[in-house]
């Protein structure tokens, strides 16, 4: 691992660059119209490294949301029955791309070593693909094991042939990252290891396979400048040059996407590969058309203070009277979307396969909220229930700027068909509703934060008490 950690590249910004302009070069000259790309092109790819291409390269899809919108596509979904993971399978399977989900459930495995559940009853994913094909006469085939581990993940790749790879399958939680040193050594690994592992599977395997890799917002860090996607051209004395955007992540679980998108870019170029990075931002809400199609299908939703995310979290805080948890001043000012965005995003991705050679990036999120503007928009709805939501500030458990500029770009995907579902009354009110239902099944003991960034051991001891 060691020698992983090593070649992570530093992007620190000299004080003496100068910022002229900026750009997403990698991808302009393949962003297209809308208009031009009313009708669905498909071509052969020429083979590539000695191996016959299966690659049907699909513009934006008018009728993505057809029956028959992937015919033609293999998509692996690596980890398929995470969060994201598992919406977006669904999403594609219904829309006739031909789906396999690959996952070691070490997500489940983490709720199991610290007491933690997630508030909606999820079924395993064998019920859960099983269902699947009942409910909706499609199959998902499942592969059981770790992508760190090279025999398998070459085995799943040799089996299934993939002509897309989404890789979610990480460990994404910057508090659990910060617990202590073997879970800070465990995130690297495994989210460092598995991806060099996808690249490499790739290269071997299905080298026209297009890799989509999930990466974070939080990549980025808060600078005092705009976030452009993913890269920025600067003039540093008197020379022009368009480099990827310096990356200050602020935690390990962040340092890890930063090393992934280093690696990534570096065997793009190297092995002439098709790999698109997504910095996504906090993802919120339940439910897809596909998970609500059946109860065994729900998606699970997370609220403790290790894995849940902002959003979720204040919504279920106020729906079981629980005050809602701003971190320190509530400043703090991320991008956000909706899951329905999410799976979404990810069906645009794929059907826009990266030239060989480059890495477009993609900033995919659709609104900028500060935490106490998320606060104030949950008190608004919950008293709309009938609830009477309250606001508290806690000491802040991270290290990070609770008051900051920040205005990041989020026009690549928009320019390739995205059309937001922005949050809104509407669904406040249904995600609020969910919670309600379940609101029995909450244990409040694990909803105050308990990992703080600067006493990790110590507070990560009292956690799993
Ligand atoms: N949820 C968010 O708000 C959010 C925001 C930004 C980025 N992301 C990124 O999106 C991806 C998915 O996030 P999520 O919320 O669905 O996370 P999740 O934890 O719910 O799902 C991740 C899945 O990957 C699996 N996995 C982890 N390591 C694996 C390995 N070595 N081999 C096989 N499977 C493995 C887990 O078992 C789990 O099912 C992550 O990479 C995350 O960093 C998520």
């Amino acid at each position: 691992m060691s020698a992983i950690a090593q070649s992570a590249i530093s992007f620190a910004p000299t004080t003496t660059t100068r910022v002229v302009a900026s750009s997403s070069s990698a991808l302009s000259s393949r962003r297209m119209s809308k208009t031009r790309n009313a009708l669905r092109l498909s071509s052969s790819i020429p083979a590539r490294h000695g191996k016959k291409s299966s690659l049907v390269v699909q513009a934006i899809n008018p009728r993505s949301d057809a029956a028959d919108a992937g015919k033609g596509q293999r998509v692996m979904i690596i980890g398929g029955d995470g969060y994201c993971g598992w919406a977006t399978a669904l999403h594609l399977s219904q829309r006739g791309y031909e789906v396999s989900i690959v996952d070691n459930l070490c997500r489940r495995q983490f709720d199991d070593q610290l007491g933690f559940n997630s508030l909606t009853p999820i079924k395993s994913i064998h019920e859960r693909v099983r269902k699947w094909e009942e409910v909706s006469g499609r199959k998902i085939e499942l592969f059981i094991g770790d992508v760190c581990d090279y025999e398998f993940l070459g085995a799943t790749f040799e089996k299934f042939n993939p002509t897309a790879a989404v890789h979610f399958g990480e460990q994404r939680s910057a508090p659990y990252s910060m617990m202590d040193r073997s879970r800070a050594i465990f995130t690297q690994t495994n989210n460092v290891m598995g991806t060099i592992n996808v690249l490499y599977a790739i290269k071997e395997f299905a080298p026209d396979c297009h890799l989509v890799k999930l990466g974070t917002m939080g990549e980025y860090g808060t600078p005092n400048i705009d976030i452009e996607e993913g890269y920025l051209t600067i003039t540093h004395n008197g020379r022009t040059d368009t480099l990827p955007y310096p990356k200050q992540g602020g935690s390990f679980y962040h340092l890890s996407k930063c090393h992934d998108s280093a690696n990534m870019l570096f065997c793009t170029k190297a092995w002439n590969l098709r790999c698109t990075d997504i910095n996504q931002g906090v993802v919120y809400g339940i439910a897809t058309d596909e998970t609500m199609m059946h109860p065994d299908l729900i998606n699970r939703l997370d609220y403790d203070a290790v894995f849940g995310t902002a959003l979720n979290r204040f919504c279920i805080q106020a729906a079981v009277g629980h005050p809602m948890t701003v971190y320190g001043k509530g400043g703090q000012t991320r991008g956000f979307l909706n899951i329905r965005d999410t799976v979404q995003c990810i069906q645009i991705a794929v059907d826009n396969p990266a030239e060989p050679g480059k890495m477009p990036i993609y900033n995919q999120f659709t609104q900028q909220f500060s935490v106490n503007e998320l606060a104030g928009l949950i008190t608004e709805a919950g008293q709309k229930l009938g609830l009477s939501p309250e606001v508290i500030s806690v000491p802040n458990p991270r290290t990070e700027a609770e008051e900051h500029y920040y205005n990041a770009k989020n026009s690549n995907l928009k320019d390739l068909g995205l059309e937001p579902t922005l949050l809104g009354d509407e669904l406040l009110d249904t995600l609020m509703k969910t919670v309600i239902d379940y609101k029995d099944r909450v244990d409040q003991r694990l909803i105050m934060p308990g990992v703080n960034w600067k006493e990790s051991q110590s507070v990560a001891k009292n956690i799993t008490k």
